[in-house]
């Protein structure tokens, strides 16, 4: 499948709202292979070069259905500094991740979010958990994974894994008050 900045499906597209399906595991040869260019995308969006030669969106992650499939596949690329200030990259492949526990205390990033599926702005924060437990198949591994995150890849994970509600990320924020005062929660 083609992947880039065009045939991603838009929020003008009503298939975006669509709800996604668990996948039946050992993966099919058509879902593994989807899965893997979700994630070549990702990667190769990061690659400048690669980004325009391709008319890539630079992302950390996409889901299924954001190119019209409605199954509960991912791929994450996140690089974070871990609490010793040494570069960690997080790397996904994703089948059904359920988050399992949220923390009570909130996160959320300080300039807001972004989504492939998104052209227009919307400005405001989108408060999340602060720490997510995420059960998981994990292609890359190939093997059911528990992921503990916090910081930037647990507001990722949690964007990702809305899409598969048909939720994006402007749905959690109040038009009326779209930056709201959370008490206790991590700025990102
Ligand atoms: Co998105």
């Amino acid at each position: 499948m083609l992947i880039n900045n065009d045939t991603i499906i838009k929020d003008s597209d009503p298939k975006i709202r669509q709800i996604s399906q668990p996948v039946s595991l050992p993966l099919s040869k058509e879902d593994e292979t989807l899965l893997r260019e979700l994630y070549q995308y990702v990667e190769d969006s990061r690659d400048d070069e690669k980004a325009k030669e391709f008319n890539l969106r630079p992302a950390v992650g996409i889901s299924a259905i954001q190119v019209g499939v409605p199954k509960q596949l991912t791929a994450v690329i996140v690089d974070e500094v871990d609490k010793n200030g040494n570069e960690v990259k997080y790397k996904y492949m994703l089948v059904n991740p359920k988050i399992i526990s949220s923390s009570v205390q909130k996160a959320y990033l300080e300039n807001g979010e972004g989504c492939l599926s998104v052209v227009s702005e919307h400005e405001g924060y989108v408060v999340r958990s602060a720490r997510i437990t995420v059960k998981a198949f994990d292609l890359l591994q190939n093997k059911e994974i528990t992921i503990r995150a916090r910081g930037y890849l647990a507001i990722v994970l949690q964007h990702e894994i809305d899409h598969f509600s048909g939720v994006l990320f402007y749905d959690h924020i109040d038009a009326k008050n779209p930056y709201p005062v959370v008490e206790e929660a991590i700025v990102i």
